[in-house]
């Protein structure tokens, strides 16, 4: 019988999203097949040290940490240090998509069409009729760095700009306006190394009296329709299944991620890259994967294979 493969499964962490990492890392936990792997819990907010004194053992890592210091580079540098592979982007890719204005300007490099918008640090004064002349509205505020739409808001008047920034800036020092994209929402995940394939879209339908998909309608099931694969025209589809895996690209990502994006008329927007999606068994992703013939338990396997052979090229690739 071949040895087990011994997996770190890292979940929890420091960031808002700690609540949503446990989620995953339990269900990831629960379907993880046992006759393969060995698994070894951490929670990155009390086991580095363990972690650390561990890694010899330990023959991949299962990243289940989103937002900083989990989904953002930090953690995939010390897993680089220890010299343990995992299963998503390394310290640049991760490092580029946690930050929404450094994915802008590498989308905009990369011809990737994206809503429009303004950068603004927290000790600039905010003019926000010139905001408002230059986005319109409605104009979506956000900040930088972060997920699960946590300081996000949707300004439908240039009074209460002021507020939404102020609440954005609760979160991170740099904020983003974007002109708000009226269209459906959309998400398209992507898989491979070399061969980057595009799995079905999901759509996604935040309920009547939700303007957005805000956190609320990201958790709570029973707020939210997800139609996966995405009711779209063929060519929209095509179109959005394409950029998902530019964006992968421009981001420099590995392995795996999911695209946020929205439809409207015949053109699609990007609105963000994730490097480590949502991953219960119920997270868009793994829904994707379902309908593309890779249930959750084979979904791991695949993530496991990929990291793997990524860290057994590795050499060519220092710098990802
Ligand atoms: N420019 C935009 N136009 C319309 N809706 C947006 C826009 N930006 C964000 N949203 C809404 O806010 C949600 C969260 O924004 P997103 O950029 O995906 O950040 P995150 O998911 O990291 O919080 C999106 O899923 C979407 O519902
Ligand atoms: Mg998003």
């Amino acid at each position: 019988m071949n040895k087990k493969i011994t997996v770190a499964l890292l979940s929890g962490g420091v960031s808002s999203e700690r609540d949503v990492s446990i989620k995953s890392g339990d269900q990831v936990f629960q379907h993880l097949d046992k006759e393969k792997y060995h698994v070894l819990r951490y929670d990155p907010r009390a086991d580095i040290p363990k972690l650390i004194s561990d890694a010899p053992g330990i023959d991949i890592a299962m990243i289940m940490l989103h937002g900083p210091y989990g989904e953002d580079g930090t953690v995939q540098g010390l897993l680089d240090l220890l010299n343990i592979p995992y299963q998503c982007s390394g310290v640049l890719g991760s490092a580029a998509a946690m930050n929404k204005l450094t994915s802008k300007h590498l989308y905009e490099q990369a011809g990737i069409p994206s809503p429009a918008y303004l950068a603004m640090e927290a000790n600039e004064r905010i003019d926000t009729g010139a905001c408002v002349r230059r986005l319109g509205l409605p104009l979506v505020v956000k900040p930088v760095c972060g997920g699960s739409s946590i300081g996000t808001s949707i300004v439908y008047s240039e009074g209460k700009l002021a507020d939404a920034a102020a609440f954005a800036f609760a979160q991170d020092d740099t904020i983003l306006l974007e002109t708000f994209i009226q269209g459906t929402e959309i998400t398209g995940a992507v898989i491979g190394n070399n061969d980057i394939e595009a799995l079905p879209l999901v759509q996604i339908i935040p309920g009547a009296d939700r303007g957005f998909f805000d956190y609320a309608a990201k958790y709570d099931n029973a707020e939210t329709t997800e139609i996966c694969p995405a009711r779209i025209p063929d060519d929209a589809a095509a179109n959005a299944r394409n950029l998902a895996v530019r964006a992968h690209r421009a981001l420099f990502c590995q392995g795996y991620s999911r695209t946020d994006m929205i439809v409207k008329d015949a053109d699609v927007y990007v609105l963000e890259t994730n490097t480590i999606p949502g991953m219960t068994t119920s997270s868009l992703l793994p829904q994707a994967a379902a309908k593309a013939g890779m249930p959750f338990s084979m979904l791991l396997d695949r993530l496991i294979e990929l990291g793997l052979e990524r860290h057994r090229h590795a050499g060519k690739n220092r710098c990802r």
